[in-house]
């Protein structure tokens, strides 16, 4: 809904007038699973927006009502209390996100005030287009305002990972919350995981092609396959990555994670690490990579290259991560046999979600067409299929 729909719907469940925050979801253009092994990622964040209206509440804690659920739930003040026991098993699923915010802006220091909230997202769930640090940086955003707290963009990022690692239980990296956080509209964000540094990349630029009817577009297909990070798959690649750093730091004990190591040191320490391990690093490594090699590319307007590394990096994620799934590789499959497609590849933590096209402008139609058709006939779902804008992070929706 509009800004103003959810102005008018928070006036007339909780009364009185709100102030709206908002964060976008993103979209990586490559550098998967890099994130919590210190290395490199570049996205850039999308025109899916979750938002959050806030206005002074009455009772003891927040009353927080979500427009997607249509439930609103009553959070209590030793809920987000610094000694809070953990989660209450059974609670509404988004709520736990509120609670994972709540109690980690009170650890910062933050005192809550009572506040009414009202959640809109429009970012897909589940789709690896980060609904999850959408919903964290614009609640982080609205109830840091409401407390009357300074935190620059970069703590709060910071601070709603924390929030997933610890109360909601992924231990994701910092790529999701740092988009959301601090993008900028016409730029993808080259950011370097360990340091923080980040530098942006112009965009709109970069994806204009010689000869081509208004340059190259993102275009994201989702596989409407629906992922859970949650669950073990995506906390089990963290740990057979640090069981590979363990082992190759027998050997260098300088080597603190895979962004201090090489392909060249990784194969001569091949006996040491378990097959599937020695797997994961080496997608880690070459990905690393490759996201470098891919920004050079993009400065460089080298579209060619640049789609040929997103191959790469897929079939590296599929065989060697293992976080691919058949209709993904499918949805990668369709798009590459469409002419005037880059690169083609999942984006996000996998197991399903959206893969992110490279496509000149000119073809969108056509490649909509074709690679909704056939991933239909194929599968029997029918994807969506959206051409997206890049967008700002997340801020204060001042005129509605
Ligand atoms: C999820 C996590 C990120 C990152 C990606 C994979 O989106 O939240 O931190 O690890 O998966 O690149």
């Amino acid at each position: 809904m509009t800004p103003a729909r959810l102005r008018a719907q928070f006036a007339a469940r909780f009364g009185g007038a709100p102030a709206l925050h908002r964060a976008p979801g993103r979209v990586n253009l490559i550098g998967e699973h890099t994130d919590y092994n210190g290395g490199f990622v570049l996205p850039a964040a999308i025109d899916f927006d979750t938002r959050v209206a806030i206005g002074a509440g009455a009772g003891r804690g927040l009353r927080v009502h979500s427009c997607n659920f249509d439930q609103t739930v009553r959070i209590g003040r030793e809920q987000f209390a610094v000694d809070a026991a953990p989660n209450q098993p059974g609670a509404a699923s988004w709520s736990v996100y509120v609670v994972a915010v709540a109690r980690a802006l009170t650890a910062a220091g933050v005192q809550i005030p009572d506040a009414d909230l009202m959640i809109d997202g429009e970012v897909p769930v589940g789709a690896g287009l980060s609904s999850s640090a959408a919903l964290e940086l614009a609640l982080a955003h609205a109830l840091a305002e409401a407390a009357g707290a300074r935190l620059e963009p970069a703590a709060l990022a910071l601070l709603c990972q924390r929030a997933e690692n610890e109360t909601v239980g992924t231990r994701c990296g910092i790529m999701d919350q740092y988009a959301a956080a601090l993008s900028r509209a016409g730029h993808a964000m080259l950011l370097d995981c360990r340091s923080l540094q980040h530098r942006e990349l112009p965009l709109d630029a970069r994806l204009r092609v010689a000869g081509a009817r208004g340059g190259v577009k993102i275009v994201i297909c989702n596989t409407m396959v629906r992922h859970s990070h949650a669950g073990g798959e995506y906390n089990r690649r963290r740990e057979e990555c640090e069981r590979g750093v363990a082992a190759l730091a027998r050997g260098a004990p300088a080597v603190a994670s895979l962004r201090d190591v090489d392909e060249d040191f990784l194969v001569s320490q091949r006996t040491a690490l378990d097959e599937v391990a020695f797997r994961r690093c080496r997608h880690v490594i070459l990905e690393n990579a490759r996201v470098l090699a891919a920004a050079d590319a993009l400065e460089q307007g080298d579209l060619d290259q640049f789609g040929a590394l997103m191959h790469e990096s897929h079939r590296s994620l599929r065989q060697d991560y293992e976080v691919s799934c058949p209709e993904l590789d499918l949805m990668v499959e369709l798009a590459g046999s469409v002419e005037g497609v880059y690169g083609a590849r999942m984006t996000g933590g996998g197991f399903g979600g959206c893969t992110v096209n490279l496509v000149r402008e000119d073809a969108v139609e056509r490649f909509s067409e074709a690679v909704g058709g056939s991933y239909r006939g194929a599968t029997g779902r029918t994807p969506d299929i959206y051409v997206c804008e890049t967008a700002d992070g997340a801020a204060r929706i001042d005129a509605v």
